[in-house]
């Protein structure tokens, strides 16, 4: 800097280094030794101070076999776990209120709903989804069924999806092939696939659908699982009677399907039969490894209505 002034006049009683440079005007350069200011200096022992304290409460240093534990016993496991109960006891009303009640009286109860069906989501992200997909829109090449639709094989009803997720359900599709144990040639197998592809409103060959049709409604007895106009066991009738919604016979006549609904799949389905297989997670059951309590269950069964399929 130019103005001289600020230096400090060379006999000053400033302590200095010893560091001592001459400039050309006659001003020596001194490295002077100010002392810390006081505030910084306490500043710094409360520090030092406070990281020993920290050091014999709280766990700090590492060691071969652990870490120095700290005189409060103190872990972070031990806060979780606490905050964790004090989270489940703010539940408890809730939980306790979803026990007492019914399906049907939670459904209407659009607090007690909305807890139930956040509680619901995540139980199914943990047990469900690994089937039904993310958010439940299934998998076609497995046979899990999308239950984001309305479109319903075992049935939408809250009494339905609670007794599908206690019980579990099983859908037997028989093998219609000779070689695969059935009773029918290729060429039959064939003709029902396109029956099948013309009930679904899809490209068929007509000639073909209509000896399907007379096999599907007479020797091979398609009806009988899937009702006389191929609309499934939960909404068709066999002969006038209703069929039992609980054969899981789903409708042939949508554009929703369990498997897949191009010709080569539904030929596959017809010739080798499908067996679907959906866990029971009830209690006395060990379905899929595990089982949910009662009100996991409740929770789970709300969500899966609300998902837009509930009726
Ligand atoms: C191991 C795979 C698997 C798991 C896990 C699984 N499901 Fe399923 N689920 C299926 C299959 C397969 C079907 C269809 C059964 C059939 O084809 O007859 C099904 C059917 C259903 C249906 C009937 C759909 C309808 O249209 O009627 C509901 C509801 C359902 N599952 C809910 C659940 C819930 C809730 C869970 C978790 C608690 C769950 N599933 C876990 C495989 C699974
Ligand atoms: C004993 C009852 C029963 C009979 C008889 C039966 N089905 Fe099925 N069918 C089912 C069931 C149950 C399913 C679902 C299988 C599953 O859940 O894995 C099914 C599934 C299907 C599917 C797959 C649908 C999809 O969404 O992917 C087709 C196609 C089908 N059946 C056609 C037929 C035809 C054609 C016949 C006659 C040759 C027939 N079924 C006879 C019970 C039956």
């Amino acid at each position: 800097m130019q103005d001289h002034k600020n230096k400090i006049d060379p006999n000053s009683e400033v302590e200095t280094t010893g560091h001592q440079w001459d400039d050309d005007e006659g001003y020596p350069l001194k490295e002077f030794n100010n002392p810390l200011p006081k505030w910084w200096l306490y500043t710094f022992y409360a520090t030092i101070i406070w990281a020993i304290v920290y050091w014999v409460l709280y766990p700090a240093w590492p060691l071969p076999n652990g870490n120095t534990e700290g005189m409060l016993g103190w872990t972070q496991k031990k806060q979780l776990a606490e905050e964790i109960r004090v989270a489940k006891e703010a539940q408890k009303p809730f939980d306790n209120k979803l026990a007492s009640l019914s399906l049907e009286e939670i459904n209407k109860d659009n607090s007690l709903l909305q807890y139930a069906i956040s509680g619901g989501k995540a139980i199914f992200g943990d047990n469900c989804a690994p089937c039904h997909g993310s958010g439940g829109v299934g998998s076609k090449a497995h046979g899990f069924p999308t239950l984001v639709d309305d479109d319903w094989i075992f049935g939408g009803t809250l009494a339905d999806i609670n007794e599908t997720v206690q019980n579990g359900r099983t859908g037997a599709m028989p093998a219609h092939l000779e070689s695969a144990d059935g009773a029918f040639t290729q060429a039959q197998v064939n003709d029902l696939a396109e029956y099948v592809l013309s009930i679904s409103n899809q490209s068929h060959d007509a000639v073909k659908a209509g000896r399907g049709d007379t096999l599907f409604h007479g020797e091979a007895s398609c009806n009988a699982c899937h009702g006389d106009n191929g609309r499934g066991s939960l909404k068709d009738t066999f002969d006038g009677e209703r069929l039992d919604k609980a054969t899981g016979a789903p409708n042939l006549t949508d554009a929703v399907w369990l498997y897949g609904g191009s010709r080569e799949t539904i030929t596959q389905t017809i010739a080798r039969g499908r067996t679907g297989k959906m866990p029971a997670w009830g209690e006395g059951f060990e379905g899929f490894g595990r089982q949910l309590d009662p009100l996991s269950i409740k929770q789970v069964v709300l969500y899966v209505h609300s998902l837009g399929g509930g009726q």
